[in-house]
């Protein structure tokens, strides 16, 4: 790893235009479950019966009670952890300049970062089915599930579901970053799921060096990646800090 460390704090600090797009294993440590792979989340629950916008519709009381019901206990406790630390003191440093995150648990933001793609939304908002009504899910009356509006509709969180378009804009921003940044970081996602999957592949295919810090190999590692930092990302990015600083 020592190595690899070395090389990605010389590149990023020649970098002029550095971006990361971050999945959900930068959550891990906060107590956050990943969605696949062991003790992930769509072990426990198919997704397709309770992420699904369609299972959503059918029966909203079920994806209530058994799926946002169990993010929401996990998201009200958890705190950013190094790993977004990490990514906020790159921004402190002038060097990260956004962060496309998968991840809709609000942690980058808590942690510092100003500049936060969210493409897959976020579930500190709620938007009513019928009107559009948004509500924060900190205020929602939750005494009666599903949780419903004034005007009589369902609330559902602001969060992309299977089936679902990600938003036309955040789509358009991402690839834009993407196409501009000389560093990619890809922390903690299994690149498993489009479109965030093609986001580094259009980074690299723009001249971007790609960095990938995960424990496992992903679909990228192959052939999109330069290289890969194996580990743990909160490990890994108080050590990139730390070389940074070091050679800064
Ligand atoms: N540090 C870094 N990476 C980690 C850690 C850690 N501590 N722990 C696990 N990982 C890696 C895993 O090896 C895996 O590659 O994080 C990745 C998590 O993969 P997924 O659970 O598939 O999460 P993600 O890639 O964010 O999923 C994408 O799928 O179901 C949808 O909408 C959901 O946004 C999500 C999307």
């Amino acid at each position: 790893m020592k190595d690899f460390i070395y090389k990605a704090a010389k590149d990023i600090l020649t970098a002029k235009y550095v971006v990361a797009l971050t999945g959900a294993g930068i959550s891990v440590a906060s107590g956050i479950p990943p969605f696949r792979g062991k003790g992930g989340l769509w072990e426990k629950f198919d997704p397709m019966e309770y992420a699904h916008i369609d299972a959503f519709r059918r029966d909203p009381e079920k994806v209530w009670n058994v799926l946002i019901m169990e993010m929401k206990g996990i998201f009200d406790k958890a705190k950013p952890n190094d790993a977004h630390k990490g990514l906020a003191k790159l921004e402190g440093l002038g060097i990260l300049k956004t962060i496309i995150t998968q991840n809709v648990d609000g942690l980058h933001q808590l942690a510092g970062n100003t500049d936060v793609i969210e493409f897959h939304g976020n579930f500190a908002w709620q938007r009513c089915m019928a009107c559009e009504k948004r509500c924060s899910t900190a205020n929602l009356d939750i005494s009666q599930i599903p949780p419903r509006c004034e005007c009589g509709g369902i609330y559902k969180p602001e969060c992309v579901f299977f089936g679902e378009m990600i938003s036309p804009h955040l789509l358009w921003r991402s690839k834009k970053v993407a196409s501009a940044c000389d560093v990619m970081l890809v922390i903690g996602t299994s690149a498993l799921i489009q479109p965030a999957a093609s986001i580094p592949v259009i980074a690299k295919e723009a001249g971007a060096i790609v960095i990938e810090v995960n424990p496992e190999k992903t679909p990228l590692s192959h052939d999109t990646s330069d290289y890969m930092i194996k580990g743990k990302a909160g490990e890994v990015l108080n050590r990139l800090l730390a070389e940074i600083e070091q050679t800064k």
